[in-house]
């Protein structure tokens, strides 16, 4: 479906994660991959690995990074020089979008290295959207938030989890990140229709999917990363793609790298399903 987006920002096409394992193949090939996620923070060291280290890949690639820890609904305040690296980083690749997660990842100053769910409430719509539009305007490009994988709730919830990132994502002005294998281990975990989230998302907002693997333990699904993207996934992206209009899709694997053959084979998956189901009637 087309349908017209809140950014004026391009259709990528199908990505992968940069991954050391794969550095040199991807610089070697050619037309496989259209373009590279980065998880931001490796790239942001002050005199270390910082965003020079991408020359070669920015040559050939859109690369578009994607934070683990601006830790938006932390009580803590931004972070002024990790966001000043991160403009650098930005000002450096010049990539149409960046995003993050929409988490809290830490309070205090201490980082908990997890990605940690947020009560659903007005609340917090508004403490979270203030950061984000105080973070998109500080960087000047459009913004994406990150839909999590969760395995508990607060009870102080008011709404769904797809009503507080619509209402986030609107109150913000931002774009949104949608991963569909977080919405279904969610659905899983927390018993919902992943469709009636789905149907719940401002398609207009949405700008890229992220696709992965996860650990079916049959009484809880564990968002794991480590694996091949399961048919139950699969069939959720085939739903998705005709409500959502063009949309980058990338597949990601954060550990267990397979070699690039085998997540090619996957992207081209990914590929066969969207191009037959963009346009299937809905
Ligand atoms: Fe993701």
């Amino acid at each position: 479906m087309a349908i017209k987006k809140r950014f004026d920002v391009p259709f990528l096409g199908f990505g992968l994660g940069l991954r050391a394992p794969h550095y040199e193949e991807l610089l070697s090939s050619s037309g496989q991959v259209d373009w590279l996620e980065i998880i931001s923070e490796n790239y942001m060291l002050d005199g270390g690995q910082g965003p020079h280290t991408l020359a070669p890949f920015k040559e050939k690639y859109t690369v578009i990074p994607h934070g683990v820890s601006l830790s938006l609904g932390s009580a803590d305040a931004l972070d002024k020089p990790h966001l000043k690296r991160l403009k650098a980083l930005l000002s450096y690749l010049n990539p149409p979008w960046f995003s993050d997660h929409l988490c809290w990842a830490g309070v205090g100053g201490a980082h908990m290295h997890n990605l940690l769910p947020l009560p659903y409430t007005q609340e917090t719509v508004e403490y979270v959207a203030k950061k984000i539009a105080i973070i998109q305007d500080t960087m000047g490009i459009p913004f994406l938030i990150e839909n999590l994988s969760s395995y508990v709730e607060f009870q102080e919830s008011e709404m769904t989890e797809w009503e507080f990132i619509k209402a986030i994502a609107e109150t913000a002005d931002c774009g949104i990140l949608l991963d569909v294998n977080n919405i279904y281990v969610s659905s899983r975990n927390h018993h919902f229709d992943p469709m009636d989230y789905v149907r719940g998302i401002p398609a207009n907002r949405v700008i890229q999917y992220h696709i992965a693997g996860h650990q079916d333990h049959g009484t809880y699904v564990l968002d794991s990363h480590d694996r091949p993207v399961r048919d139950e996934v699969w069939d959720l992206f085939a739903k998705t793609v005709p409500l959502m209009g063009d949309v980058s899709v990338m597949i990601e694997r954060d550990d267990h790298i397979p070699p690039l053959s085998e997540l090619l084979e996957e992207l081209n998956h990914a590929k066969a399903i969207y191009t037959k189901n963009i346009y299937a009637p809905t």
